[in-house]
C-alpha cells in the first residue's frame, strides 16, 4: 500500500509551524533527503511531521518493496526505518539495501519493542542508530543530525585518505616509471631528509612539510622528454638545459599546495648549491633555508649510495671524502660535515638510526 505522504511538499497538514532548517542540517544544493519506512500511518504521520518540521525532505513508504524500490530509484541522506513492517521484523532488507547504495545511506532503525539481540544485530548488521518509539521531536532530529554528519565526516575522511594515497603514492610512482634509474630514490630520500632534518633540529611541523618535499622533489621530471631522462650516454648542453627545468615545473605543477609554500620552495631549491653555482636560481648560502640544504645533500647522499646505470653504489669511504670535499661548496658546511663525520663513525647505518642513538 502506497501512503499519501510523498514529500514535503506538505501533503499532510501538519499541527507544526512551516518548515526550518534550525538544525543548520541543510546540504549545499537543498535540505537533506530522508526515507521513512513505518506500516503505521499515525506513526508515520507524526515522524513525518517531526522531520518536515526540521526542515528535511521527506519520502515515505508502508511496505518492505516499496522502501527498497524508493531505494534504488531515488537518492537520500538518511532512511529511517521501523523494525517491524507487517508484524515482522522487515527493517533489516531496507537497511541492507540502503547499505548497498554507493555511497552507501545511513540508516537509523526504529522499534517500538527494543531487545538486546535485535539491537545486537543491528549493531552487527552496521546500523548507524536505533530509536525507541515513541520518540521525542528533538531526540529524532539530533540523532538524524548526528547519523548525516558522522556519515559526511567518514565520506571526506574517505577522500582525503584517496587524495594522500594520491599524493605519497602515485605520484612518486609516476616519477619512477618516467625515469625508471631512480625507482625507489624519493622514499629513500624522504627516510634520509627527515632523519637529518632530525639530527640538525628542525621541528615537527616543518618536517612534515620537508617529507612531502623530499617525496614529491622530482615531481617536475613529468615535464622532460622520456628520451632525455632515459638516456644511456652523456647529455649534451641543450638536453641539460632541458633537465634544469625540473626544478621549476615541480614548483609550478605544486601550485596548489597554497597552504605549503615552503614545500614548493623547497622542491623549487633541491639542486641549488651552497656556492651559488647550482640551479635554477643560482641562490647561495642562507638564501635556501635548512631544510631546502638538509633536502640537497639527502637527495645527493642517495644517488652516491645506490647502484645507478652509470656507477656502481660508493662506498662510505668515498662519499665521506666527497661530502668533506664539498662542504661550503655544494653543501652547507655544517651539514656536510654532520653527515660526513656520522659516516664515518656509523657508516651507512648513520641514515636508518635516530639521531638520539648517535649522539
Ligand atoms: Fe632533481
Amino acid at each position: 500500500m502506497r501512503f499519501s505522504l510523498e514529500s514535503s511538499s506538505g501533503t499532510v497538514p501538519s499541527p507544526l509551524p512551516s518548515p526550518v532548517h534550525a538544525n543548520g542540517h541543510a546540504r549545499k544544493c537543498g535540505p537533506s533527503r530522508v526515507l521513512l519506512v513505518d506500516d503505521e500511518p499515525d506513526v508515520l504521520r507524526g515522524l513525518h511531521n517531526m522531520l518536515v518540521h526540521a526542515g528535511y525532505s521527506v519520502t515515505c513508504a508502508t511496505e518492505v518493496n516499496e522502501g527498497v524500490d524508493l531505494l534504488h530509484r531515488a537518492t537520500f541522506d538518511l532512511v529511517l526505518t521501523d523494525l517491524y513492517l507487517g508484524d515482522r521484523d522487515l527493517g533489516f532488507p531496507i537497511a541492507e539495501a540502503a547499505r548497498a547504495r554507493k555511497p552507501r545511506i545511513p540508516v537509523i532503525l526504529l522499534t517500538g519493542r527494543p531487545s538486546f539481540d535485535r539491537a545486537q544485530e543491528a549493531l552487527a548488521s552496521q546500523v548507524s542508530a536505533i530509536v525507541v518509539k515513541p520518540v521525542e521531536s528533538q531526540v529524532l532530529i539530533d540523532t538524524c543530525e548526528r547519523v548525516i554528519q558522522e556519515t559526511e565526516l567518514t565520506r571526506r575522511n574517505r577522500e582525503l585518505e584517496v587524495a594522500n594515497r594520491v599524493m605519497t603514492s602515485v605520484l612518486p610512482r609516476t616519477i619512477e616509471i618516467k625515469d625508471p634509474t631512480t625507482s625507489g630514490h624519493a622514499a629513500r630520500v624522504v627516510d634520509y631528509t627527515d632523519n637529518l632534518a632530525s639530527r640538525c633540529g628542525v621541528g615537527e611541523e616543518q618536517r612534515a612539510s620537508l617529507r612531502m618535499a623530499a617525496l614529491l622533489h622530482d615531481i617536475g621530471k613529468i615535464g622532460v622528454p622520456d628520451h632525455i631522462l632515459t638516456k644511456p650516454g652523456p647529455l649534451t648542453v641543450d638536453e641539460m638545459e632541458v633537465v634544469k627545468r625540473h626544478p621549476r615545473m615541480g614548483y609550478e605543477v605544486l601550485a596548489e599546495l597554497e597552504d605549503h609554500q615552503d614545500v614548493r620552495d623547497w622542491v623549487y631549491h633541491h639542486h641549488e648549491r651552497w656556492d651559488g653555482k647550482g640551479y635554477p636560481q643560482g641562490l647561495a648560502g642562507e638564501e635556501v633555508a635548512l631544510p631546502g640544504r638538509i633536502l640537497v645533500l639527502a637527495e645527493v647522499y642517495d644517488a652516491l649510495a645506490e647502484e645507478r646505470s652509470y656507477k656502481p653504489a660508493w662506498p662510505v669511504e668515498k662519499i665521506v671524502a666527497f661530502f668533506r670535499d664539498q662542504a661550503g661548496r655544494q653543501f652547507d658546511p655544517d651539514v656536510a660535515h654532520l653527515v660526513a663525520d656520522g659516516l664515518e663513525r656509523m657508516g651507512k647505518r648513520f641514515f636508518v638510526s635516530k639521531s638520539d642513538m648517535l649522539f
